[in-house]
């Protein structure tokens, strides 16, 4: 029986997930969303899977880009998993619409609390002590539900979310692709290039062994949380500025901004494009 799960992750979230879900389910191919969807087609799975977190109360559009190409076997029994901290918006109803254009159905849809990693808009919460082992438990559940097939209807967009949608994301999603545009490296960068290799959608090249950022960012904080000498350095896009001070005030976060990576994904994790994961490793 062939299984096969695709998966978007930037701070590693999504990659945990996805990893342990495999598991779950007696093991599966892990395919990361930023290879070419004619490479890794679903056409003859059994089980088809898509991890991802939510972004901008939808899922990243480079998910939605691989969904649109990919070939499925419309009768999968086909499960999406996404990662959050507070608002899902249309993330489910956007992948259970691209299936739906291929004749194909979400069989299941749950989403799993974790730490919110978007440390370009507001510092990293809650506390990983308090959510990891949460997230834990969470998986644990989602994978004995997707190991027996189970249905369930997917989240929906609350009433006030799809009122608000318009409104409330248009300033974001417009400048969404230049988050990168106040990224920038200090004089610790060394020219590894580790931000370069960990990028979900290839928009850091290296010139003159510093990198360039090009504009096709999602603001996933991978290459800010990944970096080994902590060189990269931001200043929040101005759409943020607001919604992080008053995050940051509601919640009494701390002003300091940790760089959060889920503890058990490497870069090395992040720069594999695939991998067949055996459910004893
Ligand atoms: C650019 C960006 C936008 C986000 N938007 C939302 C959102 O609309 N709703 C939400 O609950 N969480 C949001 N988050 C939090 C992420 O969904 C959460 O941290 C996720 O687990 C990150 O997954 P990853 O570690 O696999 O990248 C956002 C995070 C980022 C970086």
């Amino acid at each position: 029986m062939k299984k096969i799960i695709y998966y978007f992750s930037g701070t590693g979230n999504s990659l945990y997930t996805a990893r342990k879900l495999a598991k779950a389910i007696g093991g599966a191919e892990l395919v990361n969303v930023r290879t070419d969807p004619h490479t890794a087609p679903a056409q003859a799975a059994d089980v088809i899977g898509f991890v991802c977190p939510v972004y901008e109360w939808d899922i990243p559009g480079s998910m939605k880009n691989f969904i649109e190409k990919l070939s499925v076997n419309p009768n999968a029994y086909i499960f999406m998993v996404a990662t959050y901290i507070a608002i899902l918006g249309k993330s489910f109803e956007t992948v259970a619409q691209l299936l739906e254009a291929k004749g194909a159905r979400l069989s299941y849809g749950r989403a799993i609390r974790c730490v919110a990693s978007q440390c370009i808009a507001y510092p990293p919460f809650p506390p990983e002590k308090l959510m990891l082992p949460y997230m834990e438990r969470q998986i644990s559940k989602v994978g004995t539900e997707i190991g027996r097939k189970q249905q369930r209807n997917y989240p929906r967009m609350a009433a006030l979310t799809r009122k608000r949608f318009d409104k409330v994301m248009v300033p974001y999603l417009a400048i969404e692709h230049e988050y990168d545009k106040g990224f920038y490296t200090d004089d610790q960068c060394k020219g590894c290039g580790i931000c370069a290799k960990v990028c979900p959608t290839y928009n850091i090249t290296m010139e003159e062994k510093r990198p360039v950022w090009h504009h096709r960012c999602h603001g996933c904080n991978a290459c800010v949380a990944y970096c080994p000498t902590r060189a990269i350095q931001f200043k929040s896009p101005k759409v943020y500025k607001e919604l992080g001070t008053l995050i940051t005030k509601m919640l009494r976060l701390p002003k300091k901004r940790k760089r959060y990576h889920h503890p058990d994904i490497t870069a090395r994790d992040l720069i594999e494009n695939s991998r067949t994961v055996d459910p004893e490793e």
